[in-house]
C-alpha cells in the first residue's frame, strides 16, 4: 500500500513565507512534543532563512534552537533546507566549510538535508551530497522548478538522473514560485518517477491557489512525500493545509495514517499564534490571499515584495509593471536562471536598475556580473558570448565548478572570530554572516555578565525569501 508521507513545514517555510521568518523558539517550544506524536514523516525546522533570522532579528542562537527541537521531537525526522555550495549564505563557500557545516548540522540533530542549487548545476551539489552521506544523513536534492522553453520534461528528467547518480537518497520538485498546475504536476511526477528509482517529494506553494490540486494529482502519479503546513499558517504564499491533505486521502490507498483529531490540538495552538501575528502586524492578511498573478509574472512571492521595496526606496514604486516586464528579459540575457535565492535577488535587482536608469545594463551589480561570469555555476542556457563580453569586459568567464577556485577557508574564519567563540558551531555562524554574527555574539556575552546591550536594533534589512 502506497502510504503518503507528510513533511510538516510550519516551523520553517510556512513562517518564512508568511511572516518573514520571525517565529521564535519560545513560540515553538510549547507545541513541539505534541507535534512529535502526530506521525509526520519529517518536520522541516531549520535552514533557509531561519538561521539568518535567528541571528539578525531574534537574537537567538540557531544551533541552540536546533538542539532544543531535537530534544523535544525525538521521534520525528528533522529536516533542513541547504543551498548547496551557498549553504545558508549568499555566496559560494569552500568545500571544507560545506563539509563542516553538514557535519555540525547532523551532530546537532538534522536527519534530512534538502539541498538545492539555484542554477540546477549538479557540480554545486556534489560536496553537500557526499558530506551528508558521510555523516549518515538522508541527502535529498531539490530541483529548482521554473518555466521557459528550455525547461522541458527532458531537462528535468536529465537533471533527476544526474541527482540519482550523484548519490542522493531522494529528490524533490521545488516549486518555490507556485508555477505548477495540477496536470503539469501529474505529468512531471510521472516522468520523474519512471526515470529514477529514488523517492520523489513535492514542495509547492499555495500562492496561485493550486497547491492542493497539484498535490492530489502528483500523489496519484506516484509522489511519495508532500510538503504541507498546519492550517493556521497555510494558504497564501505558504503551503496547502496539512489537515485538508490528510483528510483528502483518508480511507484511500494513499491514507497518511495521521489522526485528524490529534491534529486539532496542534491547530489550536498555532491558531493562537496566528491571532497574535495578525494583531502585531507581523502577518499581513494580504499574504493569505490567493494571487493567480504568480502564474503571469512567474516570480516568487518574496521577490515581488523585494522589488516593490527597492522601487519604493528609489521613489519609483509606479514602475513595478515595467520592472516585472524587464525580469524575463534579464533572465534571458543571463542564461535563464530559475528564480530562487540567490538568483531571484540578483536578477530582480538588475531589472530594477535597468528600468530606473532608463538604459539596460548602464549600471551592472557586482552579483549580476558574477552570475554572467559563471561565479554561481553553469546557467541552464549558455549566455550569448557577445552579451557576456559586454558585461565582463576583459575578464575571462569561469567554466569550472566555482568552488574549485576557492581555497580552504575554515582556519581563517576561525581566527577572525576567535574572541567570540563559545562553541565550535560559532565559526559557522560567523562564516555565514560575518557582519551580523559578532553583534549576536556580543549580546550573548553581555547577557551572561548582566551588561545592558546597546545595539538591540539589529540591521533592519529586507529579508530574502
Ligand atoms: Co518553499
Amino acid at each position: 500500500m502506497a502510504k503518503l508521507k507528510i513533511t510538516e513545514t510550519v516551523l520553517r517555510d510556512a513562517h518564512q513565507s508568511l511572516l518573514a521568518t520571525r517565529m521564535t523558539m519560545d513560540e515553538m517550544r510549547p507545541i513541539l512534543s505534541k507535534m512529535d506524536k502526530i506521525g509526520f514523516y519529517s518536520a522541516e525546522v531549520w535552514g533557509g532563512a531561519t538561521f539568518d533570522s535567528c541571528l539578525r532579528f531574534l537574537n537567538e542562537d540557531p544551533w541552540e534552537r536546533l538542539r532544543i527541537i531535537r530534544n523535544e521531537m525525538p521521534n520525528t525526522k528533522l529536516q533542513m533546507l541547504f543551498r548547496g555550495q551557498n549553504m545558508l549564505g549568499y555566496r559560494h563557500y569552500a568545500d571544507d566549510l560545506v563539509e563542516y557545516f553538514v557535519q555540525k548540522s547532523v551532530a546537532n540533530g538534522i536527519d534530512i538535508i534538502r539541498i538545492f542549487d539555484a542554477l540546477n548545476d549538479i557540480r554545486n551539489l556534489d560536496t553537500a551530497i557526499k558530506a551528508s552521506k558521510k555523516e549518515g544523513a538522508h541527502a535529498q536534492v531539490a530541483i529548482s522548478y521554473t518555466l521557459g522553453d528550455v525547461f522541458t520534461h527532458d531537462y528535468y528528467v536529465n537533471y533527476a538522473k544526474q541527482i540519482e547518480e550523484a548519490g542522493a537518497d531522494s529528490l524533490c520538485i521545488k516549486d518555490m514560485a507556485a508555477l505548477l498546475t495540477p496536470y503539469e504536476a501529474e505529468s512531471l511526477t510521472r516522468d520523474l518517477k519512471s526515470a529514477v528509482k529514488i523517492p520523489v517529494q513535492l514542495h509547492t506553494h499555495y500562492t496561485s491557489g493550486l497547491a492542493s490540486m497539484c498535490i492530489m494529482k502528483a500523489v496519484e502519479a506516484g509522489a511519495d512525500v508532500v510538503d504541507t503546513a498546519m492550517s493556521p499558517l497555510a494558504l497564501g504564499t505558504s503551503h496547502a493545509p496539512t489537515e485538508s491533505i490528510v483528510a483528502a486521502f483518508q480511507g484511500t490507498e494513499y491514507d497518511t495514517g495521521i489522526d485528524l483529531k490529534a491534529l486539532t490540538e496542534v491547530r489550536d495552538y498555532f491558531m493562537g499564534l496566528r491571532k497574535k501575528y495578525i494583531e502585531s502586524g507581523l502577518l499581513d492578511p494580504k499574504m493569505l490571499a490567493t494571487d493567480a498573478n504568480a502564474l503571469i509574472y512567474q516570480v516568487p512571492g518574496g521577490m515581488l515584495s523585494n522589488l516593490l521595496s527597492q522601487l519604493k526606496q528609489a521613489g519609483k514604486a509606479d514602475q513595478l509593471d515595467e520592472v516585472l516586464r524587464e525580469v524575463p528579459r534579464v533572465r534571458k540575457d543571463s542564461g535563464y536562471p530559475p528564480l530562487v535565492t540567490p538568483t531571484s535577488q540578483i536578477v530582480g535587482t538588475q531589472a530594477v536598475f535597468n528600468v530606473i536608469m532608463g538604459e539596460r545594463y548602464k549600471t551592472v551589480t557586482k552579483e549580476f556580473k558574477g552570475l554572467v561570469k559563471g561565479e554561481y555555476g553553469k546557467t541552464p542556457v549558455e549566455i550569448d558570448p557577445e552579451f557576456q563580453k559586454k558585461i565582463l569586459g576583459d575578464e575571462e568567464p569561469i567554466t569550472c565548478r566555482p568552488a574549485d577556485l576557492l581555497k580552504p577557508e575554515f582556519e581563517e574564519m576561525k581566527k577572525e572570530c576567535a574572541e567570540w567563540l563559545e562553541q565550535e558551531e560559532d565559526v559557522l555562524s560567523y562564516a555565514m554572516f560575518p557582519k551580523v554574527a559578532p553583534k549576536f555574539f556580543e549580546t550573548r556575552r553581555n547577557n551572561r555578565f548582566g551588561i545592558d546591550n546597546k545595539h538591540s536594533d539589529f540591521e533592519n534589512k529586507v529579508m530574502p525569501v
